[in-house]
């Protein structure tokens, strides 16, 4: 038994802002040199005042279905396909830092119902940047346990620039909005040997001790909310960002070393790797490390800066509709952020 990737899908904001623009609207003391020279950040998405992450995940999760209702030669109705795709989806599993709601429901749940996907259970997982490596394997278990599960819909979507101080400068400019989505499919093709196909291992690692490196430090059950509280900033994260750096450098180097390793594969055997767009430095730093050549890396930070959960199924996205993925390539993603968490997944395209 086989988990394959069958349908790829992204949902971007269409308001495009540069780092000029952002510097001007926001007022924040910074430069496009300095943003730049310190990230490969040129620009970000920003959603709307009243578009949540439901919403773009419902894009990106209908984009996804459209791929293979098409690929299933279905009716000529394009929304029609995607409906009578959406009903054959049995598993819903949305990676966000951003719920459209603290507490309940579930972001999934929104989406599970806007989709139309009425046989499908819905969770949300929480595992910051690393959200959609996590939410692969949860959606694989949650087809491998069941025989009656067949198909699932694997998001991650983030509206993080509501959750933003825009005072903090060594932050603020980091982030940008988007959604990524995947048709996560239980085939009857081989998952190890001759012919294997689909996600061949993942590696799921947390270092809660880093916890306090990547904090949305109000609004939760630690520091709720009080009644008639007035607050200068609304909840948003605060990062330690050399610590990060730190963390995120040694992360990619040791998982993409090990899941190489575990394969017992080298990097020349992989079509491409597919990391969390957080920082080109930092990505440039890990390739060094491992000796791996920049160009494997897949890099789209310029255009959408760090979408957090969201940005490696909108690279996978991008990739595949762009015709650079070709059957049988070994790819990896790999993911680090707020937890912290960090992992990687190894599939066969
Ligand atoms: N514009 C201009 N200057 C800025 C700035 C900005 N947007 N942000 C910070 N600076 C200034 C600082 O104030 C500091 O000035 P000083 O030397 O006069 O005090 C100087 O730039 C250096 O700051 P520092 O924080 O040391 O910069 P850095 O080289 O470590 O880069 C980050 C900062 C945030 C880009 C870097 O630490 C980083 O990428 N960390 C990881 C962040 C990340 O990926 N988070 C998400 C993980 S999922």
């Amino acid at each position: 038994m086989a988990f394959e990737i069958t349908g790829t899908g992204r949902a971007i904001p269409s308001r495009r802002v540069t780092n000029d623009e952002l510097a001007k609207e926001k007022e924040i003391d910074t430069s496009d040199e300095w943003i730049r020279s310190h990230t490969g950040i040129g620009a970000r998405h920003m959603a709307e005042e009243q578009v949540a992450a439901s919403d773009l995940a419902l894009e990106a999760a209908r984009k996804a279905l459209a791929m293979i209702a098409a690929a299933d030669a279905a009716p000529a109705d394009a929304e029609k396909a995607v409906a009578e795709a959406a009903l054959s989806v049995d598993a819903i599993v949305l990676a966000t830092a951003t719920p459209d709601f603290l507490v309940v429901p579930s972001t999934a749940c929104i989406v599970q119902d806007k989709l139309g996907a009425k046989r499908a259970c819905a969770i949300d997982v929480s595992a910051g940047c690393t959200g959609f490596v996590y939410g692969l394997e949860i959606a694989a278990g949650l087809l491998a346990v069941s025989d009656s599960r067949k198909r699932a819909l694997v998001i991650g979507s983030e509206v993080l620039t509501k959750f933003t101080d825009w005072s903090d400068r060594g932050t603020c400019v980091l982030f940008g909005d988007g959604a990524g989505a995947v048709v996560l499919e239980k085939t009857s093709l081989p998952q190890q040997g001759t012919g294997k196909r689909g996600i061949l291992r993942t590696i799921l690692k947390a270092d809660g001790s880093g916890a306090e490196h990547l904090v949305c430090s109000h609004g939760g059950s630690r520091n709720p909310l009080k009644a008639g509280e007035t607050i200068a900033i609304p909840p948003h994260i605060g990062m330690n960002g050399q610590a990060v750096y730190n963390f995120a450098v040694k992360a990619i180097t040791e998982t993409v070393a090990e899941i190489l390793s575990q394969e017992g594969i080298t990097a020349n055997d992989v079509a491409w790797i597919v990391p969390h767009q957080a920082n080109a430095r930092i990505i440039q730093a890990a390739a060094r490390r491992l000796k791996i050549p920049e160009e494997k890396f897949y890099l789209n930070i310029e255009e959408y800066a760090n979408t957090s959960a969201a940005s490696i199924p909108i690279a996978l996205d991008e990739l595949n509709r762009a015709g650079k993925l070709a059957r049988g390539d070994l790819i990896i993603l790999m993911g680090f952020g707020g937890g912290l968490t960090y992992g990687a997944n190894l599939i066969v395209w």
